[in-house]
Formats: structure tokens, C-alpha cells, sequence
């Protein structure tokens, strides 16, 4: 297989994100530069993402963050043999926004321009990261937007076992952190409230679905009646902690007990757990409690990155797989839908 040098773009959601990869497989890869630029300080200000401002944002930070990572490497755009880019899913206006740089990057050099998904990058990032990490496994996908777990039996083949049917556990994770007074996004901030106390006085539901769903809208209501009830007392550091452990230990269990239902029903003892979830620590010290082998993404490749779309840019090229630039923007294209899916 020879030698790739991809230069890779994700710009789907509030992090724009590019990353250099050189390698010939799935072993024998280097990550030669990724630069990252958030928007947080942005959007907090709206208590959540602004689609048409995150779009901006892209295009001030494309043309910035290529020139970093180039530096970074110490490569010229000539050394670069193809431009990969996230086509979806996320916010439409942010997709093209990345897409069309990739476009013109690619026509400037004439070189290939690929597709990437998302997803799919979030689920091979545990590749990436763990070279013991062997398929088939099941992946539990925890995001802003997605809650999932899938059957993984190879690159290009997911199947999907559950979902969320309302919130996403990075949403219930931030809604919560809302409730509690911290700004958008306080998913990571409640995690630090929570990891801060030993134990707490309060409990929130676990719901256990019997079909193939997962839930937290039952929890928001639970957190938001709780935190009327206790009123003024919702102000006192000692309680507010104890509120975010309660919250962490609902959202984590929720996902540990329907993961273990599949782990026994299939069989399959390997887990690999990503996406922005999957920076929590305790999440990650509940799972290694749990399943005998547990396969984490490095912090930086859980939360939104582009070392995931190049490494899965950089996977599918060597298997000669590479998912087709059609040159649309895809809002909303779930992961059991690619065209090598069983
Ligand atoms: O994967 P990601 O960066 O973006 C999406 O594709 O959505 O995930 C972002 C989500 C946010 O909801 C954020 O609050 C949550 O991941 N998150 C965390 C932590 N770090 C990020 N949630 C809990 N604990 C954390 N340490
Ligand atoms: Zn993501």
C-alpha cells in the first residue's frame, strides 16, 4: 500500500479542526500536525450553538489553522496527496463552509478529495488510539448530538443496536449543567462539580428501556423539579456538587446497563466508548469497573477533532474504500446507512 500524506478538514459543528496524517494502514500511521479552534467563548454567550456564527467562524479559522498545521509539520501544501473532509452529519452551513475550502484546496493542487463521516470517525478514533483494539466490538457513540451503540465488525460495517430516543448523554449533560447555572456547554463543568464530592444525598432516574432505546428527557424533568423544590439551597456549593454527582452517576449507569445487555446477549466483551462523553472520567473508570476490555479514544480525539477524520480518511484509502465526495452537505446521514453497512 503506498505512503498517504492527507490533510484533513471537520468544521461540522462549533470546533473547526484540521489534522495531517501520513501513513499506509492501519498500524503504520503518523500524525504529523492537528490544530483545533473551539468557539465556546462564542456561543456561550446564546447558551448554545449559533449555526450562521459557527459558519463564520469556520471560514475566519480555515485558512489560519492551515497554516499551523503546515508549520507544525514543517510541510508544504505539495507534499499533501489528498484532502479529506467531514460531509456530514452536522450543521449544514458549517459542512459546506469546510467542504467548499476542501473544494478549492483540492482544485489548487489537483489533488483526490474524499468524504468523511463524522461518526464514523468518532468510532475508529478508539482504533486510533488503542493499537490492541481488534474487530468485531461494540461502540458506544456519546456526543453533543448522538447517543448510539453499534455492533462493529469492520471498517464500513456498523450496525446499530440502540439509540436514544430523546437526548443525546452529551445534551443531558448540558441541559443538566443549564440547570444548575453553568453556561453552554457545561457538560465538562458539571463532570468537575460532580468528581469534587465522594458521594450525595440525591437520586435521579435510570430509566432501563426493554426496546432497543436509551432516554433522558425523564431525567431533565427530574433534575428541574428537584432543583425548584430545593430553592434557594440549589446556591449552596456543598449541595450543587452533590446534584452533578447524582446527575453523572444516572447519565453513566444508564449507559453502562444497556451496554452490558448487549455485551452478554452478543457475547462481545471489547468496548469502545467515544465521542465528547467519553472524556469523562468517571465514565471511563465505571466502564473499566465493568467490561473486561474497554477502549477509550485519547481526550483530545474524544471531544470533536480531525486526527479522527484523517485516521478514518487514511483507513478507508488503504482498503481502497474511500467514501465518494458527491459534493452535498448531509445534516443528517446515521452511520448504519453508509454504503458498505450490512
Ligand atoms: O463529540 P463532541 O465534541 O461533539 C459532538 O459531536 O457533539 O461532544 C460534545 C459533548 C458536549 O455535550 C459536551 O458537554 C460533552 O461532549 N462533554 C462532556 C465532557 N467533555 C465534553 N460531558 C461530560 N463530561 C466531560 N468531561
Ligand atoms: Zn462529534
Amino acid at each position: 500500500m503506498s505512503r498517504k500524506t492527507i490533510l484533513a478538514i471537520e468544521s461540522s459543528c462549533d470546533e473547526t479542526a484540521l489534522c495531517l496524517i501520513e501513513g499506509s494502514g492501519i498500524r503504520e500511521f503518523t500524525i504529523r500536525a492537528e490544530c483545533i479552534a473551539s468557539q465556546n467563548s462564542i456561543h456561550e454567550l446564546y447558551g448554545g450553538v449559533v449555526p450562521e456564527l459557527a459558519s463564520r467562524e469556520h471560514l475566519r479559522n480555515l485558512p489560519i489553522l492551515l497554516q499551523a498545521v503546515l508549520r507544525n509539520s514543517g510541510m508544504s501544501l505539495s507534499d499533501l496527496s489528498t484532502i479529506a473532509v467531514t460531509q456530514g452529519p452536522g450543521l449544514k452551513g458549517c459542512l459546506m463552509t469546510g467542504m467548499n475550502f476542501a473544494i478549492g484546496l483540492s482544485a489548487a493542487l489537483s489533488i483526490p478529495l474524499v468524504g468523511a463521516h463524522h461518526i464514523e470517525g468518532h468510532v475508529l478514533s478508539a482504533l486510533m488510539d488503542n493499537e490492541w483494539l481488534e474487530f468485531p466490538f461494540l461502540c458506544l457513540v456519546v456526543s453533543g448530538g448522538h447517543t448510539e451503540l453499534y455492533h462493529v465488525t469492520d471498517v464500513g460495517r456498523y450496525a446499530l443496536l440502540a439509540r436514544t430516543i430523546d437526548d443525546a448523554a452529551g445534551e443531558a449533560f448540558d441541559k443538566s449543567a443549564s440547570l444548575l447555572g453553568f453556561e453552554y456547554p457545561g457538560g465538562a463543568k458539571l463532570a468537575a462539580l460532580a468528581d469534587s464530592v465522594q458521594g450525595t444525598r440525591f437520586s435521579f432516574p435510570r430509566p432501563m428501556l426493554k426496546s432497543s432505546g436509551l432516554s433522558y428527557s425523564g431525567l431533565k424533568t427530574a433534575i428541574s423539579q428537584e432543583v425548584r423544590r430545593l430553592g434557594e439551597q440549589v446556591q449552596s456549593p456543598a449541595i450543587r456538587a452533590e446534584l452533578a454527582f447524582a446527575i453523572q452517576e444516572s447519565i453513566i449507569e444508564q449507559l453502562v446497563r444497556k451496554t452490558h445487555e448487549y455485551s452478554a446477549q452478543l457475547q462481545i466483551e471489547t468496548i469502545a466508548v467515544v465521542g465528547g462523553v467519553a472524556a469523562n472520567q468517571r465514565l471511563r473508570a465505571t466502564f473499566q469497573a465493568h467490561f473486561s476490555q474497554v477502549a477509550f479514544p485519547e481526550p483530545r480525539h474524544a471531544t470533536d477533532n480531525a486526527g479522527m477524520i484523517a485516521y478514518s480518511a487514511l483507513l478507508r484509502g488503504c482498503l481502497g474504500r474511500p467514501l465518494p465526495f458527491p459534493g452535498c452537505a448531509k445534516a443528517r446521514w446515521p452511520l448504519e446507512t453508509l454504503e458498505d453497512a450490512e
